[in-house]
């Protein structure tokens, strides 16, 4: 007798996780699986939108309290990879100083999640460069959030 669709499905998922935790590291999976600060900032003080070499894009809202990260969002159309880098560096500079998060790189980021295959290390690239891009908009703004411009 043939399996009932969920379940199929459900082997079908386990399948494709045991793959993937033959490439990536148990942070990626994590990460990826469970997302944190996947969400749109309403009136964020900065906020960038990037689209990557791939295709893929992200982006990234922040409020702030004086010089310093009071919440983050991300939201990407990216790969699994992707959505653990935003994930990842989200927690990474959350309650940081700007000057303390535009210090934090590509390298930093692949460090803590465990590291990337080669194939996706652009995914690492575009969410650090779409957090400068958004802390540079703070910049801009002086911190102010949009409603307040
Ligand atoms: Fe496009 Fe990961 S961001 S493949």
């Amino acid at each position: 007798m043939n399996k009932p669709f969920h379940q199929w499905a459900k082997q079908l998922q386990e399948l494709i996780l045991e793959e993937d935790r033959k490439i990536f590291s148990p942070q990626v999976i994590d990460n990826y699986l469970q997302p944190q600060n996947l969400k749109e900032i309403p009136d964020p003080a900065g906020k960038a939108t990037i689209t990557g070499p791939c295709g893929d894009t992200m982006y990234v809202g922040l409020k702030l309290d004086r010089d310093k990260i009071a919440e983050i969002g991300f939201l990407t159309d990216g790969c699994g990879p992707t959505v653990a880098c935003g994930s990842m560096l989200s927690q990474m500079v959350s309650g940081r100083t700007l000057i303390e998060a535009v210090a934090i790189g590509q390298e930093e980021l692949l460090k803590v999640l465990g590291g990337l295959p080669e194939s996706h290390m652009h995914c690492a690239k575009l969410a650090v460069d779409t957090l400068h891009q958004a802390l540079k908009d703070c910049e801009k703004t002086g911190g102010e959030s949009n409603a307040k411009r």
